[in-house]
């Protein structure tokens, strides 16, 4: 019998469909319907970032999700009070706290949960009082895995961003020290007793050595999914990332298991 492989879950982000929608207003192209499509295709669950701006996804956008969409919802949003009544009002299934800066053109960097760390307490326990699972987007960094256990988060999502930019420059040295990085976040989250989620920036050349790390449980994938799509269509831009997704965690898990044998036998 072969061994049952535990692939990370694939959360699409469907943010910049509400971008396309909003350069034009009215309601097309409309965020929900691809969050629809996106379970079609195999998506896990639905992230949706609510931005103080609404520079795409709205509050009905929200409100239509949580309603109308069979999947998990993560919502995505700064630690504010007007989010946390939000939240609190929609009860999504998780919750991914995030910092947020009007100027900046994407979430850049992680939650400052170290300095920041007393502000964030109420929220995380409010949301969680309501049945919330909250998740803390940090940097892949020791200090921050450790706040975020002093603050009693259910999840950590490693921000991948400096590593897919690494990629995207061909800058080999900076790849392999990012990736050590979150290599050892995972596992010191995991220890921990967080789950592990990561994201940000992640495509088909970046995803499969983070979908290989045995503690990453959910990759959250927007931006390069939506564009990916303009050129193949929704449902085979997800069908492809689950499919590199399910590949690298599959040869990850054999190689692992090759190991083990050879040990076995050599002992
Ligand atoms: N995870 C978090 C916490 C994010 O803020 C974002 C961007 O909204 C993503 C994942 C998805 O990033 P991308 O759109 O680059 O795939």
């Amino acid at each position: 019998m072969g061994a049952i492989i535990s692939c990370p879950r694939l959360g699409v982000n469907i943010d910049h469909v509400a971008t396309i929608r909003n350069a034009r207003g009215g309601r097309h192209p409309d965020p929900v319907r691809a969050a629809h499509q996106a379970v079609e295709a195999g998506a896990d669950g639905i992230t949706a970032h609510l931005r103080e701006d609404r520079r795409h996804i709205s509050d009905l956008d929200i409100a239509r999700l949580k309603s109308e969409v069979t999947r998990p919802l993560n919502l995505e949003m700064a630690p504010t009070s007007e989010m946390l009544e939000i939240a609190r009002r929609h009860v999504p299934n998780a919750c991914c706290l995030v910092p947020e800066r009007r100027e900046e053109r994407t979430t850049e960097g992680g939650l400052d949960v170290i300095s920041g760390g007393r502000a964030l307490q109420p929220i995380v326990s409010s949301l969680q009082d309501v049945g919330i699972r909250v998740s803390l987007f940090v940097e892949p960094d020791a200090n921050a895995i450790d706040a975020a256990v002093d603050l009693q988060a259910d999840i950590v999502e490693l921000h991948t961003g400096s590593y897919c930019e690494a990629a995207l420059i061909d800058d080999a040295e900076g790849f392999a020290r990012e990736f050590r990085r979150i290599e050892l976040s995972t596992k010191r989250a995991h220890d921990a007793g967080l789950e592990v989620h990561a994201g940000h920036g992640l495509t088909y050349t970046t995803v499969g050595r983070i979908a290989a790390l045995s503690e990453v449980v959910e990759l959250n994938i927007g931006h390069f999914l939506i564009g990916e799509a303009l050129f193949v269509g929704l449902n085979a831009a997800i069908s492809r990332m689950r499919i590199v997704i399910e590949e690298a965690r599959q040869q990850a898990q054999s190689k692992s298991s090759s190991k083990v044998r050879r040990r076995r036998e050599a002992s």
